[in-house]
């Protein structure tokens, strides 16, 4: 069976919730699939940080003379990340090349098993990185995130057009941090002057999570029901 379905959380722009959004909705889409995450975050891997796995190490195995990882479990995801092969600094300085050949280790050599999604947690940028996940992982779909900052448009804009050109279909928007939402309270507050973000980009808003304090605070064991919209607008188109 392999792996069904191979969907990248992207943006140009750093900062925008990227990291966050993969993993809330990897571990949302874990109820009902078989989950796993690459983390493509070269230079600064995060999802072994937010899934609390910092100091594990995947079992290496050498199947067919060839050396692969076991992705680490938890909370029934299978994840994979330099995070936890290299030494925290040591890829900091990697030019492109070295860059794009840990990717495509991580992917390939990593036993993944039989998987319903793999979500890719993407570097912010348009580099390298970009380039050899669309040439050797192939994803299946994009999925788009932004806030609704001038900075934040232009620089879907422009991740955009390079899907485009990659001939990577993109599912749609994540509309990320727009209004926010305090404990103990139901209001709304907008947090950006209110832009319409299909108009300003043309891709579809596919779901708008608000900034708040536990998402900020990504707790692996709990998921959060801001992403419920979301994954039953997903799991209609992939
Ligand atoms: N919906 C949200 N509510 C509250 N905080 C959020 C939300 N989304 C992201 N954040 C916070 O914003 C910061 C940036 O998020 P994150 O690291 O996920 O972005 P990113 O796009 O992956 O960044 P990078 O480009 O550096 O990889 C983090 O501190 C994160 O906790
Ligand atoms: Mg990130």
């Amino acid at each position: 069976m392999g792996i069904k379905q191979i969907i990248a959380v992207a943006s140009a722009k750093g900062g925008v919730g990227k990291s966050t959004i993969c993993a809330n909705l990897a571990s949302y889409f874990a109820k009902d699939f078989k989950v796993g995450i690459l983390d493509a975050d070269i230079y600064g891997p995060n999802q072994h940080i937010l899934f609390d796995v910092l100091d594990s190490k995947p079992e290496v195995k050498t199947i067919d003379g060839q050396k692969s990882f076991m992705p680490i479990k938890v909370n029934n995801i299978f994840l994979n990340s330099m995070g936890f092969i290299l030494d925290k600094d040591k890829a900091a300085m990697w030019r492109g090349p070295m860059l794009s050949g840990a990717i495509k280790q991580l992917k390939d050599l990593t036993q993944w098993g039989d998987l319903d999604y793999l979500f890719i947690d993407m570097p912010p940028g348009t580099g390298d990185a970009y380039l050899t996940v669309a040439s050797e992982i192939k994803p299946n779909q994009v999925l788009l995130v932004t806030s609704q900052s001038k900075l934040a448009v232009q620089d879907t804009l422009k991740s955009k057009a390079m899907f485009e050109k990659l001939k990577i279909p993109m599912l749609g928007l994540i509309d990320n941090m727009s209004y926010s939402i305090y404990p103990n309270s139901d209001e709304q507050i907008l947090e950006f002057p209110s832009i319409n973000l299909e108009d300003a980009i043309g891709l579809k808003v596919l779901g708008s999570i608000p900034r708040t304090k536990d998402l900020a605070n990504f707790n692996p064991n709990k998921f959060s029901t801001f992403f419920e919209p979301l994954y039953n607008e997903l799991i209609k188109v992939t």
